[in-house]
């Protein structure tokens, strides 16, 4: 496959998941394209967006999925899964339910997704210090128990978006 004029040495798809309005939309505008925006709209169904990048000497093609946090909103589960080589798994450092939820979250991307996937544990919008909900310890011994990698972003400040992407892509690679 080539993806301006350079040739693909791999395709790696990775699925973002969490609830609705912790940012996966916007990690995801930052990651693809270097955008955000602050008045971003609930995702409906399933988008995606690629990114090709140099990890190795090798050219990887991220094919990036993001689906609904909202029930109602959301696709057919296996087949947003299917295939996935990494995830991200979305909360917002500054709303504690979203934090909560996360061992559902969790549970539903085992039911669903490859045994090996890498799974990277995101507390989103760091930038909002002052409204923090959930403690970065909290998350850590959350991650370390499940074995998660784990990292706190801003997509609005663009803080650690492309290094969590980097360490999904690389521990794939
Ligand atoms: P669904 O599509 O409904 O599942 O939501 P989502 O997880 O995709 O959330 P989305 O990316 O649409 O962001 C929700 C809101 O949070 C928007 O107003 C974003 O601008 C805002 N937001 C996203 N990331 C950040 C961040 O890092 N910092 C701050 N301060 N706001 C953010
Ligand atoms: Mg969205």
């Amino acid at each position: 496959e080539m993806a301006g004029g350079e040739k693909v040495d791999y395709v790696f798809k990775v699925v973002l998941i969490g609830d609705s309005a912790v940012g996966k939309s916007q990690i995801l505008a930052r990651f693809a394209r270097n955008e955000f925006s602050i008045d971003s709209k609930a995702t409906i169904g399933v988008e995606f967006q690629t990114r090709t990048l140099v990890i190795d000497h090798k050219s990887v093609k991220a094919q990036i999925w993001d689906t609904a946090g909202q029930e109602r909103y959301r696709a057919v589960t296996s087949a947003y899964y299917r295939g996935a080589l990494g995830a991200l798994l979305v909360y917002d450092i500054t709303k504690r339910q979203s934090f909560d939820h996360i061992p559902r979250w969790l549970d539903e991307l085992r039911g669903h997704a490859d045994k090996n996937i890498v799974i990277m544990l995101v507390g989103n919008k760091s930038d909002l210090e002052d409204e923090r909900a959930v403690s970065t310890e909290d998350a850590k011994e959350f991650a370390e128990k499940e074995n998660l990698f784990f990292l706190e972003t801003s997509a609005l400040q663009a803080t650690n978006v492309e290094n969590a992407f980097q360490t999904v892509l690389t521990e794939i690679f």
